[in-house]
């Protein structure tokens, strides 16, 4: 093709067979990435989803594919392969869609891998979100709901009126965030004023800067005092004792205001800049009435014949035509399955427990991941205290206690019951998780009552609860990719007809947004290769 046959009148798809006749397909493709025709296969371009007309373009069929795991990186490349016509199978061990997007609500039975069986008995408006809660603006998650037609809602990430209570720093009484901020943010402009005014700065600041920052800090820490002995001495930012009202009801703040060493020594402050990742800002969404909302609008695009369930994988043989795999069905026997492709979802752990002939160096890749764990115990109450009695709607309650997080329900406001959410990680998952049901619900109750007092104890009614590293075929709660290693460069690559796919493989890892660009990623490699050859 010369520049001479690109010319005015000539359409693009008759200028694009040419191109397929004299150059093959693959020179097809690469014209038809030029013109943003071909699906994006780098993870920096934009996603393009295959297409049934990319067919008519190249002449070639669809592919038969099977998917193992139905999470949402299994699911989300059946869906996009789908849109192209690819013939799709989702083997998916577990009894429901989603992986670790599980919601339980009443009647959620889950079994671990100990045998440990639970119901949950949660009322009709109360679920838990045992595994991925919450999404990013910024996140492809939020595309998927869009396209999907779930509707969303907010949910709140970061509440001034939450406390913080850290026991083993010495607090005795929780504080609640907006305090905590005020004191800890007064007292480091203090004393940054203090520095800059005692010339300590002046290596780095001209007059004007110092002004400036000076002018700043006032504000930031609600500074009074003249110039040369600012002083941070409380704020009604604070809070109040009383609220403000009508006629004479001006409020009375809350104090005392903490010494400075106290403030650092409560140590409120390791909180603040949770709020400033980029993954956890304000605003944050969740699906309403619960993040399986997610993976049962995909199951229901997909289309329910293409999913088996409680199909286990037991062995993989990729060969030079076609790959093969072995699974046990939901009956109990032994079966095989032949396709084109296979786009293996399945974590890596659990991956490199499967028999498979794809070499020495994927099974060692496999093992290069640091599987972690962590741990939710949901806690349904009679009544809505915490917005009654502590005036909490949503938001998180931060401690350094071994339950961790603990989590304001931001959906049901003002109705009769909801559902308060402990969640934490690593050691404090798995002490737990060596607890029966019953007694991890025991002591994080006892845990909670040093915060709310024993209306945490009185008005519970159900629990529930997941520790990540006992659920079967899961066995953790995400796995820490080895970034920039040959291991992960490996992976990112298909072993021979195999595809690997998952949050794992991304730079956001537990992230649902991470198994989406994966998928996305794997589907356009895929959907390449399928027209190219
Ligand atoms: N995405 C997980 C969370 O938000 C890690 O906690």
């Amino acid at each position: 093709m010369t520049d001479s046959d690109w010319r005015p009148g000539l359409r693009r798809r008759d200028f694009l067979s040419a191109v397929g006749v004299a150059g093959g397909a693959g020179t097809l493709l690469a014209t038809m990435g030029a013109l943003g025709l071909a699906p994006a296969a780098r993870a920096d371009s934009p996603f393009r989803p295959p297409r049934r007309s990319d067919f008519s373009l190249s002449g070639r069929g669809t592919a038969k594919v099977v998917i193992l795991g139905g999470e949402i990186a299994g699911l989300a490349s059946a869906y996009e392969l789908g849109k192209a016509g690819y013939d799709c199978t989702v083997l998916e061990a577990r009894d429901r869609v989603g992986g670790r997007n599980f919601t339980a609500r009443g009647g959620t039975v889950q079994t671990d891998v100990r045998g440990d069986r639970q119901t949950a008995r949660f009322s009709d408006d109360v679920y838990m979100n045992t595994g991925p809660g919450r999404i990013a603006q910024w996140m492809v998650t939020l595309d998927y709901c869009r396209e999907l037609g779930v509707p969303i809602e907010v949910f709140t990430n970061t509440n001034a009126n939450a406390f913080i209570y850290n026991e083993a720093a010495g607090m005795r009484e929780p504080v609640r965030y907006r305090t905590a901020k005020a004191d800890v943010y007064g007292y480091v402009s203090e004393l940054l004023a203090k520095a800059t005014d005692r010339r300590a700065l002046d290596g780095e600041l001209t007059k004007a800067d110092k002004e400036r920052l000076l002018d700043f800090l006032r504000d930031w820490g609600a500074l009074g005092g003249k110039a040369g002995n600012r002083r941070y001495s409380g704020t009604p930012r604070r809070g109040h004792a009383i609220d403000p009202g009508a006629g004479d009801q001006a409020g009375v703040p809350l104090g005392p205001v903490p010494s400075l060493a106290k403030t650092f020594a409560d140590g409120a402050g390791r909180y603040f800049s949770f709020e400033f990742d980029y993954d956890q800002a304000m605003l944050m969404f969740q699906p309403v009435g619960g993040m399986d909302r997610i993976p049962l609008a995909l199951a229901r695009a997909i289309g329910g014949d293409r999913i088996r369930l409680g199909h286990v994988v037991i062995r993989i043989t990729d060969g030079p035509d076609d790959v093969t795999v072995v699974y046990r069905d939901s009956r109990g026997e032994q079966r095989r399955i032949t396709a084109d492709f296979c786009i293996a979802a399945l974590p890596p752990h659990v991956l490199a427990r499967i028999p498979h002939n794809l070499g020495a160096d994927v099974q060692n890749a496999l093992r290069a991941w640091q599987v972690d764990t962590a741990a939710k115990i949901g806690l349904e109450y009679r009544s809505r205290w915490w917005e009654t009695d502590h005036r909490i709607y949503g938001g998180i309650t931060e401690t350094d206690l071994d339950i961790g997080h603990l989590w304001y329900p931001s959906y049901g406001f003002h109705g009769s019951r909801g559902l308060l959410l402990n969640y934490f990680y690593d050691e404090d998952a798995r002490k737990y998780g060596d607890l029966t049901p019953g007694e991890r619900v025991r002591r994080a109750v006892a845990q909670g009552v040093k915060i709310h007092g024993e209306n945490h104890r009185t008005g519970l009614t159900n629990s529930f609860s997941v520790a990540w590293h006992l659920i079967p075929h899961i066995e953790g709660a995400w796995a820490i990719p080895p970034i920039g290693t040959p291991a992960y460069r490996l992976l990112n690559k298909p072993a021979g007809r195999l595809y690997f796919s998952g949050d794992w493989l991304s730079h956001l890892t537990g992230w649902q947004a991470g198994s989406f660009e994966s998928a996305r990623l794997v589907v356009s490699h895929l959907h390449q290769r399928v027209l190219a050859h």
